[in-house]
């Protein structure tokens, strides 16, 4: 399937994406080499690839983070600068003086929203991610997965219309990650927040994803872009299907 073909409502289209590191010193590094994706609104994308194939470079490229690159990004709606793009890094960067609480509510204070609203909003977020028992708690008071679902909460904290996530539960161990992977599907059905999500689990990418753009090694480049073969509705039996394991054995095997 072509990752690059136009889709009914996408969101933002990357085409013939490349970049190039100029690292001090050294030679230039290729990390992408034409890159076309596009992101429907609503849908969960799934990149995988092999360390060091430029998933961070892209997602940090559509989070606008990096404006330094060949080709072109385009989005239907501009995102509003520093509002309309959620990142969740793969180490959840809370600030460890400040409480959950206003952790998740670090955007609305930076932009002077003091309204009932937002404050209400953060309340809400907080529930969503089962944090509310914990919101005057401190991140160290935490476990690493509910660290990670601070982290949620606050990037959704300024309602943006798309969430990037950077290997979010790489570091998470199996049972955890199990159970943040159904919250962050329930999250998405009351949110329907369009999602680009970087992995290297192919069951992760199969058991979230709507569609995974699988990249080759450096430079990066989408190798196929696959359409998930299980219902939106994924309740974990979904892992037990014949399907998931036929996909994913499918993913595993394109990225050898
Ligand atoms: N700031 C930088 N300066 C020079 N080279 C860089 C820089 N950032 C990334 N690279 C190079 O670009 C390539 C892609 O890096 P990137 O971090 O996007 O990979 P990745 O797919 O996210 O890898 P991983 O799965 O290990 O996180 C790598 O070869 C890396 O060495
Ligand atoms: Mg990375």
């Amino acid at each position: 399937m072509d990752g690059g073909s136009a889709r009914t409502n996408t969101l933002v289209s990357a085409r013939g994406v490349s970049k190039t590191y100029t690292a001090a010193n050294r030679q230039p590094v290729l990390a992408l080499s034409d890159v076309d994706l596009d992101v429907a609104q609503g849908e969960i994308v799934a990149l995988i690839g092999p360390s060091g194939c430029g998933k961070s470079t892209l997602l940090r490229m559509i989070a606008g983070l990096d404006n330094d690159y060949d080709g072109e990004l385009s989005w239907t709606r501009a995102p509003r600068p520093g509002k309309d793009i959620g990142f969740v890094f793969q180490e959840p960067a809370l600030l460890p003086w400040r409480t959950v609480e206003r952790n998740v509510s670090m955007g609305l204070e930076a932009q002077r929203d003091r309204s009932a609203e937002g404050k209400a909003r953060v309340r809400n977020l907080l529930e969503l991610v089962g944090l509310t028992e914990f919101a005057r708690s401190f991140p160290k008071e935490l476990s690493g997965g509910m660290r990670q679902r601070a982290a949620i909460a606050r990037a959704l904290a300024y309602d943006p219309q798309i969430l990037l996530m950077d290997e979010p539960f790489g570091a998470l161990d199996a049972i955890t990650r199990d159970r943040l992977h159904d919250d962050l599907l329930r999250i998405w059905e009351q949110t329907h927040k369009t999602i680009v999500l970087v992995t290297h689990s192919v069951e992760e990418a199969t058991y979230l994803a709507d569609r995974v753009a699988v990249m080759s090694a450096r430079p990066g480049r989408i190798k196929a872009v696959h359409q998930v073969p299980l219902d939106r509705d994924r309740t974990p039996e979904a892992r037990r299907l014949p399907q998931f394991a036929e996909f994913s054995g499918m993913l595993r095997q394109e990225l050898q």
